[in-house]
């Protein structure tokens, strides 16, 4: 099927090519034209494992091509998927801007039927004003259909996500675009979802607030697990052992960070707020996940007697590993709240050390996680890459000043890290000492 894809983050390109990969003809649309030339050369202007070589493959096949024309996009295809960003507003309501802008593109150039999908995620109520939007100039009915598909891939499985859905959700008005999609979608199986719009486009905000409860959840048992001396990794693997629950998203850490549970927890509150209710749950949640980062810093600071003039290795940056993605990074929130009290700071991430550096010049960037260490009071984990639980634990003792190990992710088991010589302090269990 003839597909174009207005939007090349995550989820445009990532969707644009695996649907390439599945042999539909796609077209991506985007207009920052830098963008449009580096994709076109194969480079992928997002970190993400696979990426690079399955744009590389569709380019070579032909199956796969970028444009800056939404006008050529409608020209071209059957279905046109919005995949442009909406990022919150100053109350938290997500702005649709780009969205609209997009609307308005395709209202002025539909010159024969094509099926709309909105894959944004976008407030309840937008694909009737998309809708509006392509009919104000002046095209029928009968031209266009708009339909909501929300989008459920993750950074740094984003194409393992995409090939293998857990399940296809849209959101229409009419049966026939909803059978113009599942056949598109016939390549990718999962169980599907036809509903109406409004209740698709609200699935996308539950299915991430309510990932933001599993986690604020655990966080909060962690607090309970530190105070009454259980182990929080084993209590909430116990609670996922049962069927109803679910192990998925249990792990208790830092808290949850990135460029969609925050803000999309923030959206639902605003928007159902809007819609006249107060969604206090999910802003227990949110001030549960503020308290668990601030927590960790208060035991470190504790711990070292104050940070002041101490030197701290932070290893991890981003908001979660196999990503370059520093957005609401819970590493960030640390690192900035141990530069203004007076640590010195060397931190290494595996990707992201260049680009935190253009936001943190004030901290040191070290080569790996040994350097980092070096003569540091205390080491923490802040993201779960493979890299770091691969550590050697006695390497890293022998170049610390103090050996202190904060563990802000769960990655290690104590017997190892006490074996190594280093007192260990990690979310979720009591302090021994
Ligand atoms: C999230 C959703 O998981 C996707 O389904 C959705 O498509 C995407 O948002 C989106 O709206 O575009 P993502 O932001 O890539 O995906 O990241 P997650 O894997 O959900 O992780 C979010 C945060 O929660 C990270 O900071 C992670 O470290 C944290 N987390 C996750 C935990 O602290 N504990 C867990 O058990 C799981």
């Amino acid at each position: 099927m003839k597909v174009a894809i207005v939007g090349t983050g995550y989820v445009g390109l990532v969707t644009g090519v695996v649907l390439a990969e599945k042999e539909h003809d796609v077209l991506c649309v985007d207009n920052d034209l830098e963008k449009v030339e580096k994709i076109r050369k194969g480079i992928p202007p997002i970190y993400e494992p696979g990426l690079e070589e399955v744009l590389k493959q569709t380019l070579a096949s032909g199956t796969f091509r970028i444009t800056s024309s939404i006008a050529e996009a409608c020209e071209f295809a059957e279905v046109i998927f919005i995949a442009v960003g909406t990022p919150p507003g100053d109350d938290g309501t997500p702005d649709t801007t780009a969205v609209k802008a997009v609307a308005h593109e395709i209202g002025k150039n539909i010159k024969r039927y094509i099926v709309v999908v909105v894959k944004s995620t976008v407030p309840v109520g937008t694909g009737d004003l998309v809708e509006n939007i392509i009919e104000s100039y002046g095209v029928r009915h009968e031209l266009f259909d708009v339909v909501s598909n929300p989008e459920f891939l993750r950074e740094g499985t984003a194409l393992d996500d995409t090939r293998h859905p857990d399940r296809l959700i849209l959101g229409v008005e009419r049966q026939e675009p909803a059978d113009i999609l599942l056949k598109l979608f016939e390549c990718l199986p999962s169980p599907s979802l036809v509903t109406n719009r409004r209740s698709s486009e609200l699935i996308k905000y539950a299915s991430n607030s309510f990932l933001a409860v599993k986690i604020s959840f655990a966080n909060a048992m962690s607090r309970v697990c530190e105070l009454c001396g259980a182990n929080v990794a084993e209590v909430m693997k116990g609670v996922g052992m049962d069927a109803r629950i679910g192990p998925a998203f249990l792990q208790a850490g830092l808290g949850w960070g990135g460029s969609c549970l925050p803000k999309d927890v923030q959206g639902m509150i605003a928007v159902a707020c809007n819609w006249g209710y107060d969604f206090d749950l999910l802003r227990a949640t949110v001030v549960i996940n503020q308290h668990q980062t601030a927590h960790f810093i208060n035991r470190l600071q504790k711990r070292l007697h104050g940070v002041n003039g101490k030197k701290i290795a932070l290893l991890g940056l981003t908001f979660k590993p196999n990503t370059d993605d520093l957005r609401d990074s819970r590493s960030l929130i640390i690192l900035e709240s141990l530069l203004r009290n007076g640590a010195q700071v060397t931190a290494y991430d595996p990707v992201a050390n260049e680009a935190a550096k253009k936001l943190h010049p004030e901290a040191k960037y070290a080569k790996n996680p040994y350097e980092a260490a070096k003569d540091a009071d205390a080491v923490v984990i802040a993201t779960e890459w493979n890299e770091f639980k691969e550590l050697d634990l006695k390497k890293l003792a022998d170049v610390m000043k103090q050996k202190i190990l904060f563990d802000g992710r769960l990655i290690f088991n104590r017997k190892d890290v006490e074996a190594a010589g280093l007192e260990y302090f990690v979310v979720g269990e009591r302090n021994v000492r």
